[in-house]
């Protein structure tokens, strides 16, 4: 493997140790990475260890965490009561085939934050708690088809999994999106079961949910997009990132009351996790004792070890923690608006097809090599609480500093 242009060569210097991990095993996965979101170009790094805020790679190199295990750290790394929690729990025992009491305190402790929650489950990962919240809402309504806003992403299972970025030659009229399929072996019935709403257009979504009210079960969305209650359509709000923005949630932030949300990430204390609740009517169709009913399990849904660092997560997460986060996110935010005048913020998901796409590699490089570690599509990234202004301050002089930087101009333009 050979570096393609100056940012590259800078990187296979800094990072050798990397390419030896990335190389040794990489027949024995596709492309040596054991799953998708760890893969960049030329290689990714291997990473030896977190402390709060920073990473540290396997050749001793030091990064600020703007990522955060894809926005679910909010604590930082081994946050010492988090550590507590999970050393505590692993005297116990790992997990045991029935309740070992955190699972229902955590419900508790996300119902005693989100207004609109009344009971809660737990899954392994916000991908099924989304298909789960969408086979309650079809069980709940005895209807088939769910809509969600085009661009969104709520995990990786066919009902969802469309029009999350489709090309907009296949995307259809902008007031009418067509649903897309954005994997290649999703299920062209699930594909069709499911209508994409036009994100920003309040008008068109209107019409389009009350054109297919009697046969729509709910409408899916996350907080980067309410409407449904006037047409007796359940709404499934998307939590699994958005939970980071307050204490009782996006929903709270924005004033909004679901009839189910979606969690994930920051619930489980860094371990996988997934949860859905919402109204106890609803809810109540997996009531032990109601019969025949909606059926969801999970072998380690509920996992001992996540339900412990997910509480002492959660207990962490005070008033003043999101305050700081807030007015960490304000920094940022203000910082960078000044840095890329050039780039105007996008209104929609179409609009967000204009942005030139060959910056994004380059940046992400140049970034790691002035010790920074964002999401590698810089779309996941994040702020966790042992982050500093002065960090925020550092980051934004940092991409001031990479897009002047002649040797990222070269690899974003010369291919
Ligand atoms: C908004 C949103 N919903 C759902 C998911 C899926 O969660 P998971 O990756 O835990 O399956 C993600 C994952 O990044 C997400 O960002």
């Amino acid at each position: 493997m050979k570096p393609a242009n100056d940012l590259e060569a800078r990187f296979f210097a800094a990072t050798p140790r990397s390419l030896e991990r990335f190389s040794a095993h990489a027949d024995a996965t596709p492309g040596g990475v054991a799953k998708g979101a760890y893969f960049y170009r030329p290689y990714p790094l291997t990473m030896e260890r977190g402390d709060g805020a920073y990473l540290f790679d396997v050749d001793g190199n030091r990064y600020a965490d703007f990522a955060n295990h894809h926005t679910g750290q909010i604590l930082g790394h081994n946050h010492p009561a988090v550590m507590a929690a999970v050393q505590a729990q692993l005297q116990r025992g790992v997990a045991v085939g029935a309740p070992m009491g955190h699972e229902t305190e955590v419900c508790a402790e996300l119902c005693s934050r989100v207004a609109s929650l009344e009971r809660a489950r737990f899954t392994n990962s916000g991908t099924e708690a989304s298909l789960h919240a969408v086979r309650l809402a079809r069980a709940f309504t005895g209807r088939n088809l769910i809509a969600k806003f085009e661009g969104c992403y709520h995990g990786s299972h066919d009902a969802v999994e469309v029009s999350v970025a489709p090309p907009l030659e296949a995307a259809g009229p902008a007031e009418r999106p067509l649903p897309y399929a954005q994997a290649i072996g999703m299920s062209a019935g699930a594909v069709a079961d499911t209508m994409v709403l036009p994100l920003g257009d309040l008008e068109a979504t209107d019409r389009l949910i009350g054109e297919h009210a009697a046969e729509l079960a709910c409408v899916l969305l996350d907080p980067k997009t309410g409407i449904t209650t006037r047409h007796g359509v359940l709404m499934v709000f998307d939590e699994i990132v958005g939970f980071r923005l307050a204490r009782g949630g996006a929903q709270e932030y924005y004033g909004i009351t679901p009839d189910l949300t979606t969690f994930g990430k920051i619930v489980g204390g860094g371990f996988p996790v997934g949860a859905f609740g919402g109204r106890a009517d609803i809810m109540d169709r997996y009531h032990p004792t109601a019969g025949p009913g909606v059926g969801q399990s999970g072998t380690f849904a509920s996992h001992p070890v996540t339900m412990a660092a997910g509480l002492a997560m959660l207990r962490e997460l005070t008033p003043a923690a999101f305050e700081h986060l807030a007015s960490l996110g304000d920094r940022l935010t203000r910082g960078l608006r000044k840095a890329l005048t050039a780039c105007p913020p996008p209104r929609d998901y179409r609009s967000s097809l204009d942005a030139d796409k060959r910056w994004v590699s380059p940046l992400f490089l140049a970034l790691l090599d002035r010790g920074f570690f964002l999401g590698h599509t810089l779309g996941m990234c994040s702020i966790s609480v042992p982050t500093t202004p002065q960090m925020i301050d550092e980051l934004v002089e940092a991409v001031a500093d990479a897009l002047r930087d002649p040797a990222v101009k070269t690899a974003a333009t010369d291919g």
